[in-house]
């Protein structure tokens, strides 16, 4: 009955005042109690860097003679934007080019390093100059911890093993010798451990039950270092929705084995037509937050299998390549997966994140694809230049989650619809910090209604509530080489107060974080 009321109300607007003008919508927010309060893992705010087109060679990485400023061959400029953002790790070196990449190529005297074709991406030469120390030392540098994705495609389990005791092993063996002789002498603590990538697909094509025999076999190769509390060991997970591979990999995988799970999915509207990455109307919007939202349904439906076989929720459900993906950018390398970055993005990030945070019990770690000039970046280069996109300022201003406790909750919101479909115009996930601080993130995906969302506020203390937002006019608006801050976060002032409540007034397009201190 309110949707049929609101959408009168809309429509009267519409004709007497023309399409322009923005209605508004309502949305109500109730906390659940819940005797379980999981932390929201602040590894969900991880990231992706593949050696993939610009990513990491023209990305990150420009090497120590670039006239770029730079930190050991790493942009200054970058290294500073992702500890603003604070990333808590970051997978490397695939995605696809992992299950090709042989981590001994990237070690000893940069001259001296064998090169080989990147047949994944774009087929160009790839001389392996950026390597595991270079890796390790850019971890270092931007305080965030190493994820390794091993090679179980076309490498072995011994060379797995290896790289695993080449970076942790602190007794003397061949492999802490040949890192001693490489320049480290002191082991580096990596618990994250890809047990090799989408093992359906680029990973091999294999099928569920051969995948779980491989990973038994290289898992148990690596348990030397788990029984030391030292790695997390994750399997390659489902494309989406192949509840089947998540169902067969934990029906034979025992528990005690395998630390993680993953899932990839990307807001992409059709495989063999995605689309232009800035130039899309209303309706190709809609499928890109359709697609988004599907990780909803996603991550509830793989939860439930791991349930059954998992019930103390031990293993982790690992997001670890999420994000849209669109056609190249005109006239840039069709394999550099190069896209810009719109407020499209912003809401595909936050309607996402929001979903990440309310699932906290089984989703303890997700990683953005990609980092860098790939895919959903949060930061593009060009030269010398740097741009931060929607997407960035959206993770800044989320950061606040990161391990606060959730606080969960469940949302009644009025609907986005667009001809005779609809999704739910507003998304919301709430946490409280070690400070006591409520973090409270939203986010409008509704092109042209203004929603107002009622917020109940009894059992909070608190003395001021403050709040940044994201927004602009246009869904298509983005940041660029020449004009790089028109979309950043401002100071939100759609709060007030009303009899316990906290009423909130989100634009459309908008995502809204609020702080109650
Ligand atoms: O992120 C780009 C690619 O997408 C990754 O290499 C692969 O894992 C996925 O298919």
């Amino acid at each position: 009955m309110q949707t049929i009321k609101n959408a009168l109300i809309a429509l009267i607007v519409t004709v007497f005042f023309g399409s322009e003008v923005i209605a508004q919508q309502k949305s109500v927010v109730t906390f659940r109690p819940q005797a379980e309060k999981p932390a929201i893992s602040k590894y969900i705010y991880s990231h992706f860097a593949e050696h993939l087109g610009r990513c990491i060679y023209g990305g990150f990485y420009v090497g120590e003679n670039s006239p770029i400023p730079n930190t050991a061959g790493i942009r200054n400029d970058i290294i500073a934007a992702l500890k603003k953002m604070k990333i808590p790790a970051l997978r490397w070196p695939g995605g696809c080019f992992a299950d090709t990449y042989h981590w001994k190529d990237g070690i000893g005297p940069k001259a001296q390093r064998p090169s080989m074709v990147n047949r994944w991406w774009g087929g160009v030469t790839e001389d392996n100059r950026f390597g595991t120390h270079d890796f390790l030392n850019m971890c270092e540098v931007l305080e965030t911890e190493p994820y390794l994705a091993g090679n179980i495609g076309s490498g072995t389990v011994q060379e797995l093993a290896d790289w695993v005791q080449y970076v942790h092993s602190d007794t003397k063996n061949p492999m802490s010798d040949l890192r001693k002789k490489n320049g480290r002498d002191k082991p580096c603590s990596v618990r994250y451990w890809g047990v090799g990538n989408e093992a359906w697909g680029c990973g091999g094509n294999m099928t569920p039950e051969y995948y779980a025999n491989e990973f038994k076999k290289y898992a148990t190769f690596m348990s030397e270092w788990t029984s030391k509390g030292k790695i997390q060991r994750i399997a390659s997970g489902a494309n989406s929705a192949d509840y089947n591979w998540t169902e067969t990999l934990m029906k034979l995988i025992p528990v005690n084995m395998l630390e993680g799970v993953a899932l990839h999915h990307y807001a992409v509207i059709e495989w063999n037509k995605k689309g232009s990455d800035d130039r899309f109307n209303e309706d190709t919007y809609f499928k890109s937050m359709q697609a988004a939202l599907k990780m909803e349904e996603l991550v509830t439906r793989h939860s439930a299998i791991m349930d059954k076989y998992d019930p103390q929720k031990k293993v982790a459900l690992v997001v670890d390549e999420w994000g849209g993906w669109y056609d190249v950018a005109d006239g840039t390398n069709p394999g550099f997966l190069y896209q810009q970055n719109t407020m499209r993005d912003a809401m595909i990030a936050g309607v996402t994140l929001n979903i990440f945070n309310n699932h906290a019990d089984r989703v303890r770690m997700a990683a953005l694809a990609q980092t860098v000039n790939v895919l959903q970046a949060v930061i593009l280069t060009d030269k010398e230049k740097m741009i931060l996109t929607p997407t960035y300022h959206v993770l800044e201003m989320y950061k606040v989650h990161q391990d606060a406790t959730l606080l969960p909750l469940t949302i009644k919101t009025s609907d986005y619809t667009v001809g005779t479909e609809r999704l739910p115009a507003v998304s919301i996930s709430a946490s409280v910090d070690t400070q006591k601080s409520v973090h409270i993130t939203l986010t409008n995906i509704d092109s042209k209604q203004v929603n107002e969302v009622e917020i109940p506020l009894d059992g909070f203390t608190y003395k001021k509530v403050t709040g940044r937002i994201l927004t602009s006019g246009n869904l298509q608006d983005k940041n660029t080489f020449d004009d790089p801050n028109k979309i950043k976060p401002s100071v939100f002032t759609g709060t007030k107060l009303q009899g316990g409540k906290l009423l909130v007034t989100l634009p459309p397009i908008s995502v809204v974080v609020l702080n109650l201190d």
